[in-house]
C-alpha cells in the first residue's frame, strides 16, 4: 500500500519522562514537546495529509497537580495566541474537540480566536483534542441525538452511523493512522469512534524527540500495513 493516510492522529506522550531523563522539571518537558510540535506541524505540511488530530490534554489530565495543569494551560494560551500564527500562512484550519468545562476563560478565548482566524483556510485541518475524552464525546453525541428525538426533529429509525458522526465534536473522516509516542501501548480514551479501523504505531521515543525523521519513518510503517476492513485481499477472494 503506497497510499498516504487521509487522517492521522498523534497521541503526544512522554514529555514528563523526557524531562526526568534530563534532570529537568515536567513543565520543561511540555515546553520541549510544544517546540517539537511546531516543527512537526511545519514538516507535515510537506506531506499531502488533509486531517491531523493531536491529543493535547485529556479530560483525565485534570487529575494532575495544580502546578502542572496551570503550566499547561498557560502554554496553550501562548501556543494559540503566538506560536501557532505560522499556521495561518500555511493555510491550516484549526478546530478543537473536547468539553469547555472546566477550561479557564483565557484558554477558551485563545481557542476561539485561532479557530475564528483560520476558519476560512482551505489547506489541512488541525483538530486539537483539548480537555477531550473519547467516551465523553460519544456521551455528548448521545445527548444531542436524545434532544433531537425529544424535539421531534429526528425519528429513532433514522439513527445510523452517519447520524452519530454528525453529532460528534467535529466533522472529520475516520482516522487511518494513530501514532502514540513514548512506548505506551494504549489509546487512553483518544477518538474511540473515529479510530475503529485505524492502524496503530507505537514508537519508543518520547514526544519531544519524535522529529521529522521519526515522522517519515511512521509514514513508511503505515504504507507497509495491509488494511482489510474485515474483508479479504482481492487476489485471495476466489481461492
Ligand atoms: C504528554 O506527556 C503530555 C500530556 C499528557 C499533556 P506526559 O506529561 O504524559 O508525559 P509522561 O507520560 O509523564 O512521560
Ligand atoms: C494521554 O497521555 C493524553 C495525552 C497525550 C494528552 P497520558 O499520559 O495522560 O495517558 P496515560 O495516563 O499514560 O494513560
Ligand atoms: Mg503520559
Amino acid at each position: 500500500m503506497e497510499q498516504l493516510p487521509k487522517h492521522i492522529g498523534i497521541i503526544m506522550d512522554g514529555n514528563g519522562r523526557w524531562a526526568k531523563a534530563r534532570g529537568l522539571k515536567r513543565s520543561q518537558g511540555h515546553i520541549a514537546g510544544a517546540d517539537n510540535l511546531k516543527k512537526l506541524l511545519r514538516h507535515i505540511q510537506k506531506w499531502d495529509i488533509p486531517y491531523i488530530s493531536i491529543y493535547a490534554f485529556s479530560s483525565e489530565n485534570f487529575k494532575r497537580s495544580e502546578e502542572e495543569v496551570s503550566g499547561l494551560m498557560k502554554l496553550f494560551v501562548t501556543l494559540f495566541q503566538k506560536e501557532f500564527q505560522f499556521l495561518k500562512k500555511e493555510n491550516v484550519r484549526v478546530c478543537f474537540s473536547g468539553r469547555k468545562e472546566p477550561l479557564p476563560e483565557k484558554v477558551l478565548q485563545s481557542m476561539d480566536k485561532i479557530q475564528e482566524e483560520t476558519k476560512l483556510a482551505t489547506g489541512a485541518t488541525l483538530n486539537i483534542c483539548l480537555n477531550y475524552g473519547g467516551q465523553d464525546e460519544i456521551v455528548d453525541a448521545m445527548k444531542k441525538i436524545g434532544k433531537q428525538l425529544k424535539d421531534g426533529v429526528l425519528d429513532i429509525n433514522q439513527i445510523d452511523r452517519s447520524v452519530v458522526e454528525k453529532n460528534l465534536y467535529q466533522n472529520l473522516p475516520p482516522l487511518d493512522f494513530v501514532i502514540r509516542t513514548s512506548g505506551e501501548k494504549r489509546i487512553s480514551n483518544f477518538m474511540l469512534w473515529q479510530s475503529a479501523y485505524a492502524e496503530y504505531y507505537f514508537p519508543e521515543v518520547y514526544f519531544p524527540d519524535f522529529n521529522e525523521e521519526e515522522f517519515d519513518r511512521a509514514i513508511e510503517v503505515y504504507q507497509s500495513r495491509d488494511r482489510r476492513y474485515g474483508g479479504i485481499k482481492d487476489e485471495n477472494k476466489n481461492s
